[in-house]
C-alpha cells in the first residue's frame, strides 16, 4: 500500500497578518470574469497595462547584453557600468555623502533586504500608515511587531509629526517615507523632510526614502530627495526602473546610502551579507540602467502629460460625485479618495467589482484612520476609460447609498 501523509503542512504563524490587498482582490474580479464581463482593472499600478511604451533604446540594450553573453550571474552588489550611472543619478538628485550603492531585483528586494539587515527580535522600524503593503508584510516576515505612524489626510497626507512622536520607542530603528506616496500621491515637503530628519538624527534612525516615482511628478515643483536635505543623516534611498523607466517587469531597483561613513559602515555591511547570500539581481537587464539614467528622457514628458490630464480629470470626478472628497494627487498616478459610506471599503470595492466591474482598492488594505473610509485609484488608463469608469462608481454609489 502506498505511504499517505495526510495531516497538514502549516504555514509559518507570522505570515498570519501578510496581506497585499492589491493582488488579493482578484479572486472577486475571476468571479464576474468568469461570467463573461470585463473588468476595469484600476487596481494595479502596471503602467504597460495601458497606453504607455517602454523607450526602445532600454529594450535594445537588454537585447545587445544578452547576444554579448551577459547571461551569467552577475557581481552580487551589481554590475559597475550600472554602479557607476546610479552614482550619477545620486548627484544629480542632490545626494552629496553616498557612501554605497547596490542594485537588486526590483525595489521590492531593496525593501525587503534593507529592513531585514536592520531589525533584531523585539526592535521596531516606523512606516507610514496608509503605506505600500510590502512594508507590512516584509516586516511580519521577519517576526517584527507593526509600528505605523498616521499620514494627516487634512494636512496634503503629510506625515503627522506628533504620532511620529509618540509612536517611538526606544527600541525604534529606522523610519520609513514614501515620497512620492502610494498610495496617497502626495509630497513630502521640504519643511517635512527638516522634521524627519530632525527626528531621525535626536533618536538614532536610518530613514529608508523610497523614491521610486520621483520622476513621475505632476506640479511644476522638483522633487526633493530626503538625502539631499540631509546629508548627515543614515539613509538608503529607494529607486528603480519599474515606473519611472516602464519596466515593471523586469525587476530592477536600488538603494543608495547615504549618510556619516563611519554611522552607514556596519549597517552596509550587513545589507552587502545579504546581497551575497541572494547571489545577484538580473543580470542582462541591469545594462539597461546606464542608457535609461543617461539617455533620452523624452518619454517623460509624454508620461507627465498624460498623468497630469487624467489626474486632473480624477480630481475633478472626486470634488462632483456626492460621498466622494479627494486630496489631489502631486506625484506617481494614484489618487486616494475618502467616501462617506455606512459600510466598510472592502465591501464597497468587492460589490463595485461584482456590480459594474470596476476594481479599485480599499483603503483598509493600505491603513487608515480608524472610522475613514477610503479607496485607491490607479489613474493609468486613457480618459475614455477613466470616464467610463467614474460613472459606473457614481451610479453604483447613488443606486447603494444614495446622494447624500
Ligand atoms: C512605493 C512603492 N515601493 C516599491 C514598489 C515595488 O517596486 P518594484 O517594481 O521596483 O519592486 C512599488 C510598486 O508599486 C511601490 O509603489
Amino acid at each position: 500500500m502506498p505511504l499517505t501523509q495526510s495531516r497538514e503542512i502549516a504555514a509559518a504563524s507570522r505570515l498570519e497578518n501578510v496581506r497585499y490587498a492589491i493582488r488579493d482582490l482578484a479572486c472577486v474580479a475571476d468571479e464576474v470574469i468568469k461570467l463573461g464581463h470585463k473588468v476595469l482593472p484600476l487596481n494595479v499600478g502596471d503602467p504597460l497595462n495601458f497606453d504607455f511604451q517602454t523607450p526602445p533604446h532600454i529594450i535594445d540594450a537588454v537585447y545587445q547584453a544578452m547576444r554579448e553573453g551577459k547571461n551569467g550571474y552577475a557581481p552580487s552588489p551589481g554590475v559597475p557600468e550600472a554602479l557607476e550611472a546610479i552614482r550619477g543619478e545620486a548627484a544629480g538628485k542632490g545626494i552629496t555623502t553616498v557612501r554605497d550603492v547596490f542594485v537588486t531585483a526590483g525595489v521590492s528586494e531593496t525593501v525587503d533586504l534593507c529592513l531585514s539587515a536592520l531589525v533584531n527580535p523585539g526592535e521596531d522600524v516606523l512606516s507610514p500608515s496608509p503605506d505600500y503593503p510590502l512594508y507590512s508584510a516584509v516586516l511580519c516576515k521577519l517576526g517584527i511587531k507593526l509600528n505605523a505612524y498616521d499620514l494627516n489626510e487634512d494636512d496634503a497626507w503629510q506625515p503627522e509629526l506628533a504620532d511620529i512622536e509618540r509612536k517611538l520607542t526606544p527600541r525604534t530603528r529606522g523610519i520609513v517615507l514614501i515620497n512620492p506616496n502610494n498610495p496617497t500621491g502626495s509630497l513630502c515637503t521640504r519643511q517635512m523632510l527638516e522634521q524627519v530628519a530632525e527626528l531621525a538624527r535626536r533618536h538614532n534612525l536610518i530613514v529608508f526614502s523610497d523614491e521610486i516615482y520621483d520622476k513621475l511628478i505632476l506640479e511644476d515643483t522638483p522633487h526633493l530627495a530626503f538625502a539631499s536635505v540631509a546629508p548627515d543623516v543614515p539613509c538608503v534611498t529607494f529607486g528603480g526602473m519599474s515606473k519611472n523607466y516602464l519596466v515593471p517587469g523586469w525587476r530592477i531597483g536600488w538603494g543608495i546610502v547615504s549618510g556619516e561613513a563611519a554611522a552607514v559602515k556596519a549597517y552596509t555591511e550587513g545589507v552587502h551579507r545579504l546581497l551575497r547570500a541572494r547571489l545577484c539581481a538580473n543580470h542582462p537587464e541591469q545594462y539597461a540602467i546606464k542608457p535609461a539614467l543617461e539617455g533620452p528622457q523624452g518619454h517623460l514628458v509624454e508620461v507627465q502629460r498624460k498623468l497630469r490630464s487624467r489626474r486632473d480629470l480624477t480630481q475633478r470626478w472626486c470634488e462632483a460625485t456626492p460621498r466622494v472628497s479627494c486630496v489631489a494627487p502631486r506625484g506617481a498616478f494614484y489618487a486616494y479618495p475618502k467616501i462617506n459610506i455606512p459600510e466598510s471599503d472592502e465591501i464597497f470595492v468587492k460589490e463595485l467589482i461584482r456590480q459594474k466591474h470596476v476594481m479599485v482598492v480599499h483603503g483598509s488594505g493600505f491603513g487608515q484612520k480608524p472610522g475613514t473610509q477610503h479607496f485607491r485609484i490607479v489613474f493609468l488608463p486613457d480618459e475614455q476609460t477613466l470616464t467610463k469608469a467614474y460613472a459606473g462608481i457614481a451610479e453604483f454609489i447613488r443606486e447603494r447609498y444614495g446622494n447624500e
